[in-house]
């Protein structure tokens, strides 16, 4: 079934990119309907031109309040036809005019393992802290930031002579692996929430490896 989706950016949109991607070789089963961005220069809105989607730039500096800002993003993707919505490097927060219209039916990507790191600069925050796994989620967006039903998550090892930038980049590596497969299971209908579980129908339960990081050695590796 091919899912109507609405991608909201704010600014290179290199997960929209892998999104694109996706949808245009056919992994993905998403009719892209629209691309908004809240500023002008986000460099994801060249991407969707380029694809050849509708693009909105909607100022959230042109708004009294965040629920009139809300209100028009709202508008316009129902105008688009739009079924679900995925946040893609989306820099503002959310409020009921936004979520209550879509509830259940916003997606978004954090780059790290959460329940771990929320907030800004949260590749940084891991990288500060030392941490040996490292990672990124697809969520459900609820009220509260970076909290909703965690659809998938991937881990990526993180050294000690790692900063933001190298382990941004390890982890944005996976991030555009993870987002199209979370957004490709939500349009199989394959996708459940059951309270904070999110029920994968089908999805594996093979581990391909063991996450340690260092490795483990032997004896204590088998
Ligand atoms: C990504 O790291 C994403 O997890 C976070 O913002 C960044 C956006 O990158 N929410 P891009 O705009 O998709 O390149």
């Amino acid at each position: 079934m091919t899912i109507a989706l609405g991608v909201l950016v704010s600014g290179s949109g290199s997960n929209l990119q892998a999104i694109l991607d996706r949808v245009a070789d056919g992994g993905l089963d998403a009719d892209i309907r629209i691309v908004i961005a809240n500023k002008p220069d986000a460099q994801g809105l060249e991407r969707a031109r380029k694809a050849g989607i509708a693009t909105a730039c909607v100022r959230h500096d042109e708004f009294p309040d965040r629920a009139a800002f809300d209100g028009e993003l709202v508008r316009l993707l129902r105008e688009a036809g739009v079924e679900l919505v995925a946040l893609a490097g989306f820099m503002r927060i959310l409020t009921p005019a936004f979520l209550t219209p879509f509830a259940g039916r916003v997606v978004n990507i954090h780059p790290a393992l959460l329940p771990a790191c929320p907030g800004l600069r949260a590749q940084g925050q891991q990288a500060d802290h030392g941490v040996r796994l490292a990672g990124c989620t697809v969520h459900f967006v609820d009220e509260q930031m970076d909290h909703g039903p965690i659809i998938i998550q991937a881990a990526v090892p993180a050294y000690p002579d790692d900063d933001e930038a190298t382990l941004g980049a390890r982890i944005l590596e996976m991030e555009h692996r993870i987002y199209p497969q979370a957004l490709h299971w939500i349009a199989q209908g394959r996708v459940r929430v059951e309270g904070r579980q999110v029920v994968v129908r089908d999805a594996s339960r093979t581990m391909g490896a063991l996450w340690a990081n260092p490795p483990l050695e032997a004896p204590f590796d088998s």
